[in-house]
């Protein structure tokens, strides 16, 4: 059990990517110290900057999520800052966009780093959420609820979110949350080669979703820090999307359907 002045660590892999970071400068301002994980050191660098700007605490930390020692490192690191009171998995990466053209290697790369890395992630620091009635905020996607492309990556989600509620389910008496997190389009670096491709791409993607935006990186970061706080006690094994409204519906095919002009 932590001492009750000890600092709070929460560990965010993938802190160097634009959501990683949005989420990092949230909880430091939560009053976590954070340990911000990526296995690229500058951006990774950049994010722990701006936290200290900020006034927050905590450490920038190499790590490749796939490799166990570096998961040990990690776990180490974290207790160094404080009691390990929250894992964000918030590393994810996509390869073949559709089924037709991925190949078996691919679709395992996929499966690996969006599934298996939160789960071995998880089980570096299990103990330590056991002993601080910790929680588990998994980043998964809209993709992991229905087919918006990139299979292989849909389907580690899709196992992410199940995952979630398995540890909701198993570690629920010993007091640790576990809740998934499912953005919709968010606009980030990683729509940077999309965007060669279609300079109009998001202005494409919003005609999809009923709020007519797509989504910030803060705009998951505020819903991360909500979600991981004393505020959502009560929530445990949920999959909460965050995308504008896309997975309600579509206003366009709802007026085809009514036949109706209100849409
Ligand atoms: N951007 C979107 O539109 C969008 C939509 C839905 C869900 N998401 C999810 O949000 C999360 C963050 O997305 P992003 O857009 O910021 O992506 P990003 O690619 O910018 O960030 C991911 C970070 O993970 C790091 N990383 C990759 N492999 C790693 C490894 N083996 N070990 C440690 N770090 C590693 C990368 O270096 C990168 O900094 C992902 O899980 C993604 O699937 C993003």
């Amino acid at each position: 059990m932590s001492d009750q002045n000890e600092l709070k660590t929460a560990i965010v892999t993938g802190a160097g990517g634009d959501i990683g970071r949005a989420i990092c400068l949230e909880l430091a301002n939560d009053g976590y110290a954070v340990l911000a994980l990526d296995i690229l050191k500058e951006p990774n660098d950049e994010t722990m900057r701006l936290v200290h700007e900020a006034g927050g605490k905590g450490e920038a930390l190499i790590c490749d999520i796939l490799d166990a020692d570096d998961r040990a490192k990690m776990a180490e690191a974290g207790r160094k800052l404080g009691a390990i009171s929250l894992l964000v998995n918030n590393v994810g990466m996509v390869t073949d966009e559709s089924l037709h053209k991925a190949s078996v290697e691919n679709f395992e790369k996929d499966l690996k780093i969006n599934q298996l890395g939160a789960f071995a992630c998880f089980k570096a620091v299990e103990q330590d959420l056991i002993a601080n009635k910790g929680v588990l905020t998994n980043i998964a996607s809209v993709n992991g609820l229905g087919v918006y492309g990139h299979p292989g990556y849909s389907a580690a989600k899709a196992s992410l979110i199940h995952f979630t509620r398995l540890v909701a389910v198993e570690y629920g008496k010993y007091g640790i949350r576990a809740n998934a997190i499912a953005p919709g389009t968010v606009r980030t670096q990683v729509w940077d080669e999309r965007a060669k491709k279609n300079p109009q791409v998001f202005e494409d993607a919003k005609r999809w979703y009923p709020l007519q935006r797509v989504a910030d990186p803060v705009d998951i970061a505020k819903v991360v820090s909500f979600i991981s706080s004393p505020a959502a006690a009560a929530i445990s094994g949920a999959c909460l999307p965050v995308d504008c409204g896309l997975t309600a519906g579509q206003a366009e095919l709802a007026g085809t359907f009514a036949q109706s002009e209100d849409y």
